[in-house]
């Protein structure tokens, strides 16, 4: 049975960065402080529909996180910068280093997944639109399991979804809340650090590798999957 890895899709295999771009357009000078805001809600809602088992649509959270962003930044926006805001976070491109690194590991014969919090429709829409889809064996999303990352509920998902044992399945992902659910569930885990500034969080549990960038994917998964479990 061969070895698996799924990857987060935002700010890992999907650059959020164009959001940033139109909402500048949208909304001026605030939009750098606006966006963090918004990626920031976006993230603590989903949290708090997992834990009071509210799920709704990912998509929900990205909509009422922009409105409560753009109210604490003291920012007017209308319905339709809202829906042009949003319309962004279809259109989303890969990061430029990303089909590289998905061929390497299409070429060792390693089974790849997309594991998101967003509906396989959009998902599947976002890699299709990157070019990247083929890559993947199947898009696996939270919306099989209503609830979100880091439900330890959601990983239990991937990896039936996967079909091999959880010390056989690495999740990618630049999000270290995703990191320690995924290890907390059993998994392999590779953290991706995109922003050589961010930090990793303090907890007794760490990631089994930490990636500087997606060129190192191909090199170094391979090594995860022999270390002992923690
Ligand atoms: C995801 O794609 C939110 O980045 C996170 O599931």
């Amino acid at each position: 049975m061969s070895n698996a890895v799924a990857f987060d899709i935002y700010g890992t295999l999907i650059d959020t960065q164009a959001v940033l771009a139109r909402l500048t357009d949208l909304i001026g000078d605030k939009a750098p402080a606006v966006s963090r805001s918004w990626r920031q809600k976006q993230l603590e809602y989903s949290f708090r529909r997992g834990l009071m088992h509210d799920y709704c649509d990912f998509s929900v959270c990205t909509r009422q996180a922009l409105v409560f962003a753009c109210r604490e930044h003291a920012v007017a926006i209308g319905e339709e910068a809202i829906e042009l805001a949003m319309q962004a976070y279809a259109d989303l491109d890969a990061f430029a280093d990303v089909p590289a690194g998905l061929e390497a590991l299409h070429k060792q014969g390693m089974h790849l997944y997309a594991f998101s919090n967003g509906s396989r429709a959009a998902v599947q829409r976002l890699l299709e639109r990157a070019g990247i889809g083929h890559y993947f064996t199947s898009v696996v999303s939270v919306e099989d399991v209503r609830s979100f990352k880091p439900d330890p509920a959601v990983y239990a998902h991937l990896v039936r979804s996967c079909g091999v044992p959880a010390a056989q399945l690495c999740l990618v992902s630049s999000n270290p809340f995703d990191v320690l659910g995924a290890a907390h569930a059993g998994l392999r885990s590779a953290w991706l650090r995109r922003d050589p500034t961010s930090q990793f969080d303090p907890w007794e549990s760490q990631p089994d590798i930490t990636l500087e960038g997606f060129g190192e994917v191909a090199s170094r998964l391979s090594a995860v999957y022999r270390q002992p479990m923690a």
